[in-house]
């Protein structure tokens, strides 16, 4: 063995391969779950020392304390938040990626990988109809994706108008909670529009909000293509109308949503997306890559380039006459986050892609309707997309926390409250195509004493 200051035997490595393939066979445990500081802290508090405790105990931490006191997002019966559903090709290549230790910031570093990735990006440019000019990248998430998106906006009307006193965006009063986060960086106001009974901005509500607000301070609408809290989907034509007639930026945050695009028979929901400026949307969501990955797309890539890029003198050696991912979007060093989808989309095709999620939509209205003929509970919202929101009527919210908890801990259902109109509501959004409806309702009808 060569002298190296981290030796580490090859039964380690075959160690740790030994588990990941187990694990990406058998998926999450559903029991698993987040354990107090007071519980791990003992356990995981001294593990970093100066002699070091050697591969086995350290792994043995990994397997034995750390991923148990994680939430299983990847279970087919994890339906709160939006969760994750991983292909097992997408985990399987997640896990030689990072073996293979790209550097994905520039072409010089990262030629092949930053070409696979812009396959994915350019099939989902094609499914929102965008020209040859669009691109983008990859990044960590849909907040950084809205960030970068949102400061290219910015920058391409300031080279149009003159600086306002303070910019502001719009965006629906249904905008996830990412939107205001990136107003705060960027120092900008958000004027909010109340959406209709669904969740959904429409473009006349935005328009009346628009001029009340005084157009010449904002630089972009963003409209929801898939609203975390209810699944709405904005209506983008009109969006689109209104961002044409004030010569506006319009960015669509289908983090979650816009993977529906995948599904021909969901695509007439996003109908005006042609015209958008940039989305973004989350392959970790329901795209069925692992965390973390984001696709941020400029209809119009070089608008992208123009507000990102860094420079330096150490990078002046940089290749600046290829596609560089940094350019994109506010980071520089990345790994090829994008290619577990590319990988996973090679595999299986496209039309795999669009069956899953159209499966996904199917069981989601197989479990409204369940639910909906369930007496004593009411069905608030069926979204387009795969959230439903409902209300057992005899519950109150200490009893509708306590079933929710119960059924956490047992692994039967993650299935946690939300509000929605004022009042506490449960929330599903359904991401998986293996989640059952049946083992669902069965366990839904605990809420009213009836199994179903
Ligand atoms: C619609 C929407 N936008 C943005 C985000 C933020 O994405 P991320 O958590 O990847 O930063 C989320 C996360 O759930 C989301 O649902």
């Amino acid at each position: 063995m060569t002298d190296t200051p981290f030796p580490f035997a090859p039964q380690a490595t075959d160690t740790i391969l030994d588990w990941t393939r187990a694990r990406i066979a058998d998926g999450p445990d559903p029991k698993h779950g987040a354990q107090s500081f007071a519980a791990l802290d003992p356990v995981l508090g001294g593990s970093i020392t100066a002699g070091g405790i050697g591969a086995d105990a350290a792994f043995r931490l990994f397997t034995d304390t750390i991923v148990p006191s994680t939430r299983p997002f990847g279970h087919p019966t994890s339906l709160s938040f939006v969760a994750s559903a991983p292909s097992r090709a997408a985990l399987s290549f997640d896990a030689a990626l990072g073996a293979a230790g790209i550097f994905a910031g520039n072409w010089d570093g990262g030629a092949g990988a930053i070409h696979a990735e812009n396959q994915a990006l350019r099939w989902l440019s094609d499914l929102a109809g965008w020209p040859d000019s669009a691109g983008g990248v990859f990044v960590a998430g849909g907040t950084l994706g809205n960030l970068s998106a949102l400061h290219a906006a910015r920058d391409w009307r300031a080279r149009q108008v003159d600086r306002p006193a303070r910019w502001a965006l719009l965006c629906s009063a249904e905008a996830h909670s990412s939107i205001k986060a990136v107003a705060r960086v960027m120092d900008v106001d958000v004027i909010t529009v109340d959406p209709d009974a669904q969740g959904r901005m429409g473009g006349d509500a935005a328009r009346a909000a628009l001029t009340q607000a005084g157009p010449e301070r904002v630089f972009a609408i963003v409209g929801n293509a898939g609203a975390t809290n209810c699944g709405a989907v904005d209506d983008i034509a009109g969006l689109a109308d209104l961002a044409e007639d004030f010569g506006l930026w319009l960015h669509l945050d289908g983090a979650y949503g816009l993977a529906a695009l995948a599904d021909p028979a969901a695509r007439p929901l996003f109908q005006g997306i042609e015209w958008a400026h940039s989305f973004i949307v989350d392959p970790h969501k329901w795209l069925f890559a692992p965390y973390d990955s984001c696709a941020l797309i400029y209809r119009d890539a070089a608008a992208g380039a123009a507000a990102h890029g860094q420079q330096a003198v150490y990078l002046d050696t940089v290749d600046k006459a290829h596609f560089n991912p940094s350019d994109y979007a506010i980071h520089l060093t990345r790994r090829a986050r994008g290619l577990p989808l590319w990988y996973s989309l090679a595999v299986h095709g496209t039309d795999a892609y669009g069956q899953a999620i159209a499966r996904t939509r199917a069981i989601t209205q197989d479990i409204a309707k369940g639910i909906d003929a369930m007496p004593g509970v009411e069905l608030l919202l069926t979204s387009d997309l795969t959230v439903i929101l409902f209300r057992p009527s005899g519950m109150s919210e200490p009893e509708m926390e306590t079933w929710a908890e119960a059924n956490r801990r047992s692994g039967a259902l993650l299935c946690l409250p939300t509000r929605w109109r004022g009042q506490m509501v449960f929330r599903l959004c359904i991401v998986n195509p293996e989640t059952d409806p049946a083992q669902v309702l069965g366990v839904l009808g605990s809420l009213t004493g009836d199994d179903v």
